[in-house]
């Protein structure tokens, strides 16, 4: 049962790719729900069905079949306007990082404002207040093909966050970004969830980085959802066979301690069963 506090809520969300010549059945019966202020991992193997059922959050699909309710509207009932201030609320980042490259980083951050039809003035606030809050006030004036990956994705993620969205979609964020980038941009998440306390749903086909940023992960396989539960749950405790083989990738990567010292604190409930995991991994 979804409480009060549900931001999200797909029930038997479906959504069919119609081709020329066949039918895909990219998500089937989605029933989830996403609760306010938490961070939510979509984990699954590429086709899953992970980037349609969050691309349904904003629209960017429609649902074939099912409901879907975010911040608490029906989606498949949204006249223009309304679908227009929804998506206002809902911040999406991607693997590619998606930046213009003939605009510089502050102008980049600087375009949803516009879009939104603030004020100059609030613009430049606002531009100098984000670029501060995710580490990248030397690189204002510089353009996206003179940063690295992890800067890209940091401006990615201020212009995400410009109008100050309730939820983030993260789609394969760090998916293009070596281990140690992919860390500090996962801690720029978490302090985007802390700080701001933007629900955050993202995807990924990396175990790791779900368990080390997620509350809650819900593991995605053919279209369906194979398997829910809290990090330290799915992490101790796999039952569905794609999620005991995502476990056990994650745990033989070289951040697996980090993530393990990072359950710990967000689970001590669970502490016993991880201190059991990380003994395991380290043959102790
Ligand atoms: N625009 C589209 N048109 C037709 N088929 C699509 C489209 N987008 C995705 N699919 C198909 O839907 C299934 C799920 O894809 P997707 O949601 O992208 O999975 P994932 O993000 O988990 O890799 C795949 O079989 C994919 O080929
Ligand atoms: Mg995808």
């Amino acid at each position: 049962m979804a409480n009060e506090e549900t931001i999200i809520q797909f029930r038997g969300a479906t959504k069919v790719y119609k081709l020329r010549k066949k039918e895909v059945l990219a998500v089937d019966k989605l029933t989830l729900d996403v609760e306010k202020g938490e961070v939510f991992g979509i984990i699954g193997y590429s086709g899953a069905g992970k980037s349609t059922a969050i691309r349904m959050i904003n629209q960017l699909e429609a649902l074939t079949s099912g409901k879907l309710t975010v911040l608490g509207q029906d989606v498949g009932r949204l006249n223009e306007s309304q679908l227009k201030a929804l998506r206002a609320e809902i911040g999406m980042v991607f693997q590619l990082f998606n930046l213009f490259n003939a605009k510089t980083i502050a102008k980049n951050i600087e375009f949803p404002l516009k879009l939104a039809k603030w004020t100059p003035e609030k613009r430049k606030a606002r531009v100098a207040e984000l670029l501060d809050f995710v580490g990248m006030s030397d690189k204002a004036n510089v353009y996206p093909p003179e940063l690295s990956g992890g800067q890209k994705q940091r401006v990615g993620i201020a212009r995400a966050l410009a109008t100050n969205p309730k939820i983030l979609l993260a789609d394969e964020v760090t998916s293009a970004l070596d281990p140690e980038t992919t860390i500090d941009v996962l801690n720029l998440l978490k302090k985007v969830n802390k700080e701001f306390g933007v629900t955050i749903v993202m995807i990924t086909h990396a175990m790791n980085v779900a368990s080390y940023i997620c509350d809650k992960i819900a593991v995605m396989d053919d279209a369906k959802l194979v398997e829910f539960g809290t990090a330290a749950e799915i992490f101790t405790a796999p039952k569905h066979p794609t999620t005991v083989r995502f476990v056990k990738t994650a745990t033989e990567s070289d951040v697996s301690d980090k993530i393990l010292s990072e359950l710990v604190v967000r689970h001590p409930d669970l502490a016993p069963e991880i201190d059991d995991l990380f003994k395991e991994v380290h043959n102790v």
